[in-house]
């Protein structure tokens, strides 16, 4: 069984109540159960993950090649920002998705630069929740189960 590692970055925790106008009021759980319903159609395995601390995300990315077949991240403020986290990807070379509820291009200047995109095996935005799910479809479809584990 493939196994994915979903990681969900900081302030993600507070969907639901935080800036509807942008994100909407679909809330992480939701978002969380949504995934877990493919997975269990799939026949895949998740473990999803929140974490607004940068280092927390390095640590998992790290020991992710190990674990897992592939990532799917949602790098929230840290696409932005993180080299760290950009690094990590790049190290373990883990099959991996970005994605975001927004299209980053279409807001503020600050947000329109993805350390992360050119680590990533591709990048799905502004379709809200659907990113998460599409980002999913696509790592099930595009990723082999690393059996020499
Ligand atoms: C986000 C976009 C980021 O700019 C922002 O900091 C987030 C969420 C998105 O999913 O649209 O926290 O990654």
């Amino acid at each position: 069984m493939k196994r994915i590692l979903v990681i969900h970055g900081p302030n993600l925790g507070l969907l639901g109540q935080r800036e509807p106008a942008v994100y909407g009021r679909i809330t992480l759980k939701e978002i969380n159960n949504q995934l877990n319903k493919i997975a269990r159609k799939r026949k895949v395995n998740l473990r999803i993950v929140q974490s607004n601390y940068e280092g927390k995300i390095v640590d998992l990315i790290g020991k992710a090649k190990d674990k897992y077949d592939a990532l799917l991240i949602n790098p929230a403020a840290y696409t932005h920002t993180s080299v760290a986290i950009r690094d990590a990807i790049a190290a373990t070379s883990i099959f991996t998705i970005e994605v975001h509820l927004s299209n980053i291009y279409s807001r503020e200047e600050f947000r329109q630069k993805s350390l992360i995109s050119s680590v990533a095996q591709g990048t799905i935005m502004g379709f809200g929740v659907k990113s998460y799910i599409l980002g999913l479809e696509a790592i099930i479809d595009l990723t082999h189960t690393n059996k020499h584990r």
